[in-house]
């Protein structure tokens, strides 16, 4: 229970905590919903979950804006649930970890809305970014920057002045030269450290820090997200940003064992290991695999890669396959283009806005090809970070009609992007009932009719479904799970990839498009789909000791 290093080999189970269970029928996933679906966590075979944001919300983005960092939103529960929920994860050997987002808070925090009914110049004002207008009338904003969900990233208040929001308007961004932000968040990482929080999971660390230096770029000499910059763009990855997560890993490091955390960073695969030092947060997201193709050379150059950095950081490296902003990877691989110029999540967009129905998808292939990357996923070295109803192997929902819909991202690009809520619909847990079990009330967002075929009431009597796979494949990670180690074995052909750990695990892929053979004189102890005649069929990963 005490080992420091859990965290390096987790496996980590996201939990969006309003679409996971509702225990009270109000149609929103809450606490109580999630501490009753204990048993079905502890029989996947998890090692944590990390909980999406749970803080009061007004739920412009999800719970990405947050109205009070040390409270529970009390559409899902109270702290004392809370309290009641993070006791019996832990009885059921479960670590929790808590999404934290510093980037912005909500505009109906306390403190935007003390910011507003303050002065220029203010206290208030500094803790976030409010700037004057340019044009004589100060009525353009300050520079021409796009929010991340699209549209103008300034808004302007009764008073005339700007305040920047890199994402929603209900988002303003704090402002991390500001002594008090600083200590109010080191209070927040000790309030639920104090509670048992074992980790976090940072929500967009590499844009806190900013220079704000007159005169603003404009967007045209701005780098895009996620290039290297070499720490000279205003928001994203600058160097400063490290200083207050070593300020962090202090707190951190206060408690036994020391809690731990992960970086979202959207930053060049060069700068990423920063984030990750044990002298910072300790570890960081990539999402390489994530927008990788059905491709082996993709695979490999990104397996390769990434370990070699984590390596370089100390810390171990994390895979992800779906998350709360992507469509799912069952879906994403359903798509015969995948293979083309495009990544499988831009084919998968385009086929969402393009009004794209659920029969356009080769289901069976999308959910073969999952399984197969999930189980080569399974066997790196690292920590793998699974997104809830994957293990069930649910596909987006394409059909949601535009009233239904939630995410700011389709509401500031209407006709563009239809945003992220297709991933986001509550699961189905009985194959029929009122909203399939997830809760008395209905769903508040509305699940399709094939949802009843992916229950986990029907895939758990069924020991070929997609949750069976899931539940042996977490379970042997357990059993054949080492030290760090890693190789890589030659095949004959560069279709098939091969990697074997220390202690004798082997893990064969094959990308091709007939069968090949396995390793001779081991035993196959798992494959994502049946073995045929002996041999491993194409779209299909097996282990081997
Ligand atoms: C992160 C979250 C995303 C959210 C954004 C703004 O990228 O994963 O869901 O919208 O930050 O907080
Ligand atoms: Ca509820």
């Amino acid at each position: 229970m005490q080992d420091p290093h859990w965290w390096r080999q987790a496996a980590v189970y996201q939990i969006y905590p309003r679409s996971f269970a509702d225990s009270n029928g109000d149609g929103i996933g809450d606490l109580r919903g999630i501490t009753s679906r204990i048993p079905y966590l502890k029989s996947l075979g998890i090692d944590a979950v990390w909980l999406s944001p749970f803080y009061p919300s007004a739920l412009a983005d999800g719970g990405y804006d947050v109205d009070d960092y040390r409270d529970v939103d009390p559409k899902l529960g109270t702290l004392a649930d809370f309290d009641e929920m993070i006791a019996a994860l832990h009885q059921a050997g479960i670590k929790l970890i808590a999404d934290i987002v510093p980037n912005h808070t909500s505009d109906r925090h306390a403190w935007f809305q003390e910011a507003l009914a303050s002065q220029k110049g203010s206290a208030a004002r500094d803790r976030y970014i409010f700037r004057d207008g340019k044009g004589p009338d100060g009525d353009e904003p300050p520079s021409d920057w796009d929010s991340v969900f699209g549209g103008p990233a300034w808004e302007r208040t009764e008073d005339g002045q700007w305040y920047l929001h890199i994402f929603a308007r209900e988002q303003p961004d704090l402002n991390w030269d500001n002594r008090e932000v600083r200590d109010d968040f080191l209070k927040t990482l000790r309030f639920w450290s104090d509670r048992g929080v074992d980790g976090f999971r940072v929500d967009v660390a590499h844009a806190l820090t900013k220079d704000m230096t007159e005169p603003l770029p404009s967007k045209a000499e701005l780098g895009p997200e996620g290039e290297n910059n070499n720490g000279q763009h205003p928001f994203w990855d600058r160097d400063e940003v490290h200083e207050v997560f070593a300020e962090w890993r202090e707190v951190f490091d206060e408690y036994t064992p020391p809690r731990t955390a992960v970086a979202e960073a959207w930053v060049h695969t060069d700068r990423r290991a920063r984030y990750a030092s044990p002298e910072g947060l300790g570890q960081a997201f990539n999402f390489d695999l994530l927008r990788a193709d059905w491709n082996p050379g993709q695979f490999r150059d990104i397996i390769t890669k990434n370990l070699t950095e984590a390596a370089s950081s100390g810390a171990s490296s994390t895979w992800v396959f779906s998350n709360h902003d992507v469509v799912r990877h069952a879906t994403r691989y359903g798509f015969p283009l995948a293979g083309s110029e495009s990544t499988p999540t831009e084919t998968a967009r385009d086929w969402l806005m393009s009004g794209g129905t659920e029969p356009d998808l080769d289901h069976e292939l999308g959910e073969r090809r999952a399984r197969a990357v999930t189980q080569l996923m399974l066997a790196l070295p690292g920590s793998a970070y699974l997104y809830q109803g994957e293990e069930l192997g649910l596909h987006e929902v394409a059909e949601i009609i535009d009233e239904d819909r939630q995410d700011p991202t389709f509401f500031r690009n209407t006709g563009v992007d239809v945003g992220r809520d297709g991933c986001r619909v509550p699961l189905p847990w009985t194959k029929a009932g009122e909203s399939f079990g997830f809760g008395i009330g209905g769903s508040h967002l509305p699940q399709p009719a094939w949802f009843s075929d992916y229950a986990v009431q029907v895939q758990e009597s069924d020991s070929h479904s997609h949750l069976s796979f899931y539940r042996r494949a977490l379970k042997l990670r357990r059993e054949l799970q080492g030290d760090e180690d890693f190789e890589w074995i030659e095949e004959r052909s560069p279709e098939v990839l091969h990697f074997t750990r220390l202690g004798g695990w082997h893990c064969v892929t094959n990308f091709s498009s007939g069968p090949v053979d396995l390793p001779a004189g081991r035993v196959v102890v798992l494959s994502s789909s049946p073995l045929v005649d002996g041999r491993l069929p194409s779209n299909t990963t097996a282990w081997l000791a």
